[in-house]
């Protein structure tokens, strides 16, 4: 088995950037890895991903709308992410899991349970082996998204509430699982970050080789 290492963080917390600087550096190490992203990442995926980031869509259920990311979840899982975990390779996740607890639960204040239990379904029960959370405050997130990123979906387009909520829950997922959790703040420069997020990948690793 290889290993699966998700990316979690409000908006504009930089996960995009990081996680292809870890690509660059685990595949010049000479490991397999494969980058993927949620919601998206097949055919099928990338087909709910319209219908969930559209903004024209704001009358989604939010029950609908936790469906439809475990939906797409079921796919990724099942067509990308197992096949190249048995193959050995390292699966790099630009979210996962603990995006609909945040979002979903804490953000749209459904219940952790239900959701917690939809995730395992749709995932037949795949964790990540690490979770690394950039954490940055949700009101300079989005000025960072909103001077870069000229669509604005509809989750970005929630209110500054909703996703203070949302961090505040990734905080406390992470205080109930330290040891799959590591948060890096997402506020230092490109370069610091990447290397304390190359820190904790190679201890990772060590960790199973050793
Ligand atoms: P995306 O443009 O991929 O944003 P980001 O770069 O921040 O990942 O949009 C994905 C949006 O969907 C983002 O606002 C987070 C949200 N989301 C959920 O609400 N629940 C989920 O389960 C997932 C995977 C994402």
């Amino acid at each position: 088995m290889g290993f699966f290492i998700t990316f979690e963080g409000p908006e504009g917390s930089g996960k995009t950037t990081q996680i292809r600087l870890l690509a660059e550096q685990l595949t010049k190490a000479g490991h397999q890895v494969l980058l993927t992203r949620e919601p998206g990442g097949t055919t099928i995926g990338n087909a709910i991903r319209e219908i969930l980031l559209n903004q024209a869509h704001t009358d989604m259920s939010p029950r609908a709308e936790a469906l439809l990311f475990n939906a797409a979840r079921a796919q990724l899982v099942a067509e990308v992410v197992r096949p190249a975990l048995a193959q050995g390779q390292i699966v790099l996740s630009d979210r996962y899991t603990d995006s609909t607890l945040a979002y979903q639960g804490y953000g749209r204040e459904q219940d952790l349970t239900d959701l917690r239990a939809l995730s395992e379904f749709a995932t037949a029960h795949l964790a990540p082996d690490l979770t690394l959370f950039l954490d940055i405050d949700p009101v300079e997130g989005l000025r960072r998204k909103r001077a870069c990123d000229d669509e604005w979906n509809r989750m970005e387009a929630q209110t500054v509430a909703f996703h203070q909520r949302v961090r505040q829950g990734y905080l406390q997922l992470a205080s109930q699982e330290p040891a799959r959790w590591r948060i890096v703040n997402a506020t230092h420069d490109v370069a610091t970050i990447q290397r304390e997020i190359q820190q904790q990948v190679a201890n990772l690793l060590l960790l199973h080789v050793g």
